[in-house]
Parts: structure tokens; C-alpha cells; sequence
């Protein structure tokens, strides 16, 4: 697979940053009050916006990472640059292992930037987050 380092620019981190902190208003989190948005950039170059959605069922709920991908895939987007989560969290909001394994079968040379609502930024690569993700049992998707 691709093995670029995705740099990404300023301008780009500042727009994600924005999308997410919209679409974290729209956040359903009424049973943790922990309200997360996401903002995943296509290959394409489009955006798409996620939100956590929460369930009476606790266990039910839906992280805003998964929600954004959802977004993208029913679009037609499957090749990811960089993906946004912001949160307000004490410091940058890190995706969860389940979606670090499900952003991970589109591939894993995406920037994840991690924020909080004070400002608070870390960006990583998808692949370091998780390292060996299992190519080996996907079938079709490449990277
Ligand atoms: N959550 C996300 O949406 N993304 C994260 O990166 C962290 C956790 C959600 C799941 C749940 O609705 C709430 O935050 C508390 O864990």
C-alpha cells in the first residue's frame, strides 16, 4: 500500500476543526453528556460530518468517528486523507479502539487530529494508532 506521510496543512486542520466543532452540536449524548463531532476528509476532497448518537441501551451508542464514515461510504467517498474529532475532553479527544479499527479498512495513511474545545491539538497517523491492523483478513479494500 501507500506509504506517504499525509502532511497536512494548516488550512486543512482549521477547516476539519471547523466542520467537527459544527457537527458536535448536533451530538445525541444524553446519557454521558459528552458530546463529540468528527470530520472525515475524502480523497475526494469533500468532508463529511459525524456526531455521537446514544441509545437508552448504553452500549448502543455510536461514536461520532463511525458516524462520519457511515456519511462517506453511503456517498461513494472510500479513500480517507485525515479525520477531526473534537470533544470536551481534558486533552485532545482520541478516537476509540473500535473506531481506530473501523476508519482502519479504508486504509491507514489518514491524520487523525485530536482536539478539545480549549484548543488542545495532537495529530497522528491512522497506522499509529494502530499499528498491524490485519490487511491480511480484508478482502477488496485496498490502501
Ligand atoms: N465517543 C465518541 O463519539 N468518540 C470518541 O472518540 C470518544 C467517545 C462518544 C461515545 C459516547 O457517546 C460518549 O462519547 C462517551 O464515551
Amino acid at each position: 500500500g501507500r506509504r506517504s506521510s499525509s502532511v497536512i496543512d494548516e488550512a486543512t486542520v482549521a477547516r476539519l476543526l471547523r466542520a467537527a466543532t459544527a457537527a458536535r452540536l448536533r451530538a445525541y449524548a444524553p446519557y454521558s453528556g459528552f458530546s463529540v463531532g468528527a470530520a472525515l476528509l475524502g480523497a475526494s476532497g469533500r468532508v463529511f460530518v459525524g456526531a455521537n448518537v446514544e441509545n437508552s441501551s448504553y452500549g448502543l451508542a455510536l461514536c461520532a468517528e463511525r458516524s462520519a464514515l457511515v456519511h462517506a461510504i453511503v456517498r461513494g467517498e472510500r479513500r480517507f486523507r485525515a479525520v477531526a474529532v473534537i470533544a470536551d475532553s481534558d486533552g485532545p479527544c482520541t478516537p476509540c479502539g473500535a473506531c481506530r479499527h473501523v476508519l482502519s479498512e479504508f486504509g491507514g495513511d489518514v491524520a487523525v487530529i485530536c482536539a478539545n474545545v480549549n484548543g488542545q491539538l495532537r495529530i497522528r497517523e491512522l497506522r499509529e494508532l494502530l499499528p498491524d491492523r490485519n490487511d491480511t483478513l480484508r478482502r477488496g479494500a485496498s490502501s
